[in-house]
Formats: C-alpha cells, sequence, structure tokens
C-alpha cells in the first residue's frame, strides 16, 4: 500500500486504566510496520520533552492542591505543545499517528470526571486545535472492576499518579463519558470490547481498520 506525503492517519486510543491501551498500542504499530506503513508512536499527555514535563507537573500526587481548571489547563498545555512540535509535522510528513490518549480524554476526565464544563472543553479544543481532531478513535472498553483490577495487578509497589489515587465512582464516570462520546460520534469513535483476549482485541482493531480500507 502506498501511503504518500499528507495521507498520514491520527488514531488514537482511550479508555479507563487498565484496559491495556498501552499493549494494543504497540500491537497496532505493529500491523502497521507489517503493512510498510510509516507510522509514529506517541502519548498525552506528553509526547515531546517539554509535553512531557506539563505530563509530569500534572501527574505527580503533592501537598498543593491542583484546582479542576488548572488541570484542565495543562491538559490543553501539554498538547498544544504535542500538536506543533510532534503530531502536526508528522502528520504533514505523511506518516501514521497513533496516539495513547488526547482530547477525548479531557472530555471524559476533566468533563465526565471532574465536572467542568463541556462547552468550556469544547472553547478550548478549537482554541488549541482548531479543525484537528482524530481521523479514529478506539475506545477500549471494560466494566470498572476489571479495569481497576488489571491496574492494581500491573501496578503493585509503584507510587500511583494522581488519577490512578481516584475511587471507582470516578472511574464510572469517566466510563460513560467515554461511552456517551462513542454514542454521539458513532463514525469517528469505535468501541472495542477490550474483556476479551490480547489477540482478540488487537484482531478486532485490525478489523476496523480494513473495514475502512485503510490498510490490507
Ligand atoms: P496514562 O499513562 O494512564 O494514559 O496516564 C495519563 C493520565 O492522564 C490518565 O489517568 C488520564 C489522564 N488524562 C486526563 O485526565 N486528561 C487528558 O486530557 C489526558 C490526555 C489524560
Amino acid at each position: 500500500m502506498n501511503v504518500g506525503a499528507g495521507a498520514g492517519r491520527f488514531l488514537t486510543f482511550e479508555g479507563i486504566e487498565g484496559v491495556g491501551k498501552t499493549t494494543q498500542v504497540a500491537r497496532v504499530a505493529s500491523a502497521l510496520t507489517a503493512r510498510g506503513v510509516a507510522h509514529v508512536v506517541t502519548r498525552e499527555p506528553g509526547g515531546t520533552p517539554l509535553a512531557e514535563k506539563i505530563r509530569e507537573l500534572v501527574l505527580s500526587p503533592r501537598e498543593e492542591a491542583l484546582p479542576p481548571v488548572a488541570e484542565l489547563l495543562l491538559m490543553f498545555a501539554a498538547r498544544g505543545v504535542h500538536l506543533a512540535n510532534y503530531i502536526e509535522p508528522n502528520l504533514s510528513a505523511g506518516r501514521w499517528v497513533i496516539c495513547d490518549r488526547f482530547t477525548d480524554a479531557t472530555y471524559a476526565y476533566q468533563g465526565a470526571g471532574r465536572g467542568m464544563n463541556m462547552a468550556d472543553i469544547g472553547r478550548l479544543e478549537s482554541l488549541v486545535q482548531g479543525p484537528r481532531r482524530p481521523d479514529l478513535t478506539l475506545v477500549l472498553d471494560v466494566p470498572v472492576a476489571v479495569g481497576l483490577a488489571r491496574s492494581a495487578r500491573r501496578d503493585l509497589g509503584k507510587t500511583r499518579d494522581r488519577f490512578e489515587r481516584e475511587r471507582a465512582d470516578f472511574f464510572e464516570r469517566v466510563r460513560d463519558g467515554y461511552l456517551g462520546r462513542a454514542r454521539a460520534e458513532p463514525e469517528r469513535i469505535a468501541v472495542i470490547d477490550a474483556t476479551r483476549s490480547v489477540d482478540d482485541v488487537a484482531a478486532a482493531i485490525v478489523q476496523v481498520l480494513e473495514s475502512r480500507s485503510w490498510i490490507s
């Protein structure tokens, strides 16, 4: 398949903690490599040296409270840096950009989770991104109890970040936020049942890309 300059596609992966995003991002990257599709893998918040510094600011637990509005602005500050310095240049060069979380996470975590106003988030989205939106978003979905049990096993002995310290009811709101967005934008957002095996989830994702004739 020939992916020429300007044909870069922007794919984002979303979901609550413990859905297996990182594993599936790696799997889709291997599927693209196998087909000779030029791509880069990145994440939010973060993805560039400066944006990773903002990530550290927003994720590290500290004594002084980080108000939800400041958390929201830091997410978009990191995104502005990441878009300008990494995402847009790669898309312009014709590479696919596979991003572990993007603005749907802001609607789900800061909007549905923290209760920030959705219209305010929409204004920041337009301000920071202009017309840029993901071409496809894969929401990996598992019940909250399953996700939290998986992430607890994975993170045993590690310090939990500011989000991982939240309780189940926060993640229920986040999950509902993602599923609500998927219902509102079914063309862009595919919900993948991520309770299945890693191989089955990876196959379901490849099938979504094939069904759009993006890969074959
Ligand atoms: P992760 O490595 O698990 O993806 O960690 C990033 C955390 O940041 C995760 O708990 C979700 C949160 N987050 C937001 O709250 N809003 C955002 O816009 C993004 C990109 C991430």
